[in-house]
């Protein structure tokens, strides 16, 4: 019988999460990746959530991450509502659409709602994450900051009612940019991995 855990990411993780981080998200949304150097500089980023930094391994393999990341929703009345976000999240290619990436979402909502996460936001894909729960943000009054119409900004509240009332944008927090602002250290970090051919496909973003 196999044995699946989902287990805090140790030190001694650290490259191998980024290896499978890298296969997991390689030529899916443009040719080549960034996600990997996002995680690499995010453990020690102050909105980094230690708890949420998550591994999935089955029979000793590693086949999935995540993390989480504070972020909030400003309000149009000037509030500052906390809340949290997630990702990179990525199953290894060999063990994609077989339920492993909603039982690792599942598992690390559960561990986010114990810590106190009232609601995530997500910019993703509805078909994977509406099964988790998550909606178009707009239509619980929350915007994409520099997309307002975007319906893929979602959603999910932890607490039941935490987004009632509110009226707000939302941007990604800056660490996910790294990779725009931090260019050379990226692809130095890239030159650290195995040569990998990167691939213009159809249904990538960028
Ligand atoms: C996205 C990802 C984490 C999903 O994990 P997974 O293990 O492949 O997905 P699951 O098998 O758990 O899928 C759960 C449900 O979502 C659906 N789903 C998952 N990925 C989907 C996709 N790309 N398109 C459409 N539906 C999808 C599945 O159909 C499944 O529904 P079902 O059980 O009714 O068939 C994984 O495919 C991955 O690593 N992708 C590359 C990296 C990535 O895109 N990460 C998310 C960035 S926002």
């Amino acid at each position: 019988m196999s044995k699946l855990i989902i287990r805090p990411e140790t030190e001694d993780d650290y490259r191998n999460t980024e290896t499978l981080t890298r296969e997991a998200f390689w030529n899916v949304y443009r040719p080549g990746c960034m996600e990997h150097y996002v995680l690499h500089c995010y453990r020690n980023d102050p909105a980094f959530v230690p708890e949420l930094d998550l591994v999935m391994v089955l029979d000793g393999e590693m086949i999935g991450q995540v993390i989480y990341v504070r972020s909030e929703i400003v309000c149009d009345d000037g509030r500052r509502v906390p809340i949290m976000t997630f990702g990179p999240i990525g199953i290894a290619p060999a063990y994609k659409r077989q339920g492993y990436g909603k039982h690792l979402l599942d598992y690390s909502m559960e561990k986010a709602m114990e810590l106190g996460a009232g609601a995530l936001a997500i910019s993703g894909n509805i078909l994977f994450y509406g099964k988790s729960g998550f909606v178009p943000a707009k239509t619980k009054g929350v915007r994409y900051a520099d997309d307002p119409e975007a319906d893929y900004l979602l959603i999910r509240e932890l607490e039941p009612g935490f987004l009632n009332g509110i009226s707000g944008t939302y941007r990604d927090p800056a660490g996910y940019f790294v990779c725009e602002t931090d260019p050379e250290g990226f692809a130095q970090y890239e030159a650290t991995f195995p040569p990998k051919e990167k691939l213009h496909l159809p249904g990538q973003l960028f």
